[in-house]
């Protein structure tokens, strides 16, 4: 392989028409997207030998960590960080997560998944910023699975891969369970759990949720979505039953 063959779809705006431009640049070993487009932005040529503008992208972590160059590649959504051309088909296809607003070329908005995390109260509440001593221990089995749960990095790929993520029924995305799950087992975040489950039963929440399972296939962290949707549904019936009966 000499050449490295880009299709990229790309945006000038948020409110202007996406068009497709195709580049060839240079083949190196052991290159990922993310070097591929660092080449194409130190040499903004396009394949028709067009000058163009640079293409925009996003990066920080560069070890799926931060979750923020999320794309699809060749139709699937994933890191480009960790996308190794020598993997890849020929030729390749960089696409922005259609689920959530473009800013510009491959630059997504993910706000919707922190306002879904701020509507499930997806936190636990400490009393002020001063050392308050070690919280409670947990049992090694719950801290297992807390653990697996927290890996979560709100990289936003199972979302795109849910079909009912959609503009119709508001559905927050599957990342919610494992992080309402995540705070409710800990012993500290227990003590919200309620409003937890309340905030994840309103609009947008649990019910939207058709268990097709595609996110437990994309999630690059092979989180147990798919336990968690079902742990986290029981602990709503029980809450809807105590909302209703009433509890202590
Ligand atoms: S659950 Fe997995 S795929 Fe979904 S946002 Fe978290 S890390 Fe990404
Ligand atoms: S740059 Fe952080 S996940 Fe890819």
């Amino acid at each position: 392989m000499e050449k490295i063959h880009l299709i990229i779809t790309r945006q000038d705006s948020p409110d202007s028409p996406s068009y497709k431009e195709e580049f060839m640049i240079d083949y190196r070993p052991n290159m990922n997207i993310i070097s591929a487009l660092m080449d194409v932005r130190s040499n903004p040529i396009n394949k028709n030998g067009e000058k163009t503008i640079p293409v925009q992208w996003e990066m920080s972590c560069l070890e799926e960590v931060c979750g923020i160059c999320s794309m699809l590649i060749n139709d699937v959504p994933r890191q480009a960080c960790t996308a190794l051309i020598d993997q890849l088909e020929q030729p390749i296809r960089l696409e922005p997560m259609g689920t959530f607003p473009v800013i510009r070329d491959l630059i997504i908005d993910r706000e919707r998944m922190f306002d879904a995390l701020k509507q499930v109260k997806a936190w636990i509440p400490i009393d002020g910023t001063y050392d308050i001593g070690p919280g409670p221990r947990m049992n090694e089995k719950t801290r297992l699975m807390a653990y697996e749960l927290s890996k979560c990095f709100t990289c936003g790929v199972c979302l795109e891969a849910c079909p009912n993520v959609n503009d119709k029924n508001g559905f927050m995305g599957p990342f919610v369970f494992p992080q309402v799950r995540l705070k409710n087992v800990h012993p500290t975040g227990e003590m919200n759990k309620d409003e937890r489950l309340d905030g994840f039963m309103e609009d947008g929440g649990l019910q939207g949720c058709g268990n097709s399972q595609n996110c437990v296939q994309v999630c690059p962290k092979g989180i147990p979505i798919t336990t968690s949707i079902a742990a986290v549904n029981r602990a709503a019936t029980v809450q809807s039953f105590r909302n209703f009966f009433g509890a202590d």
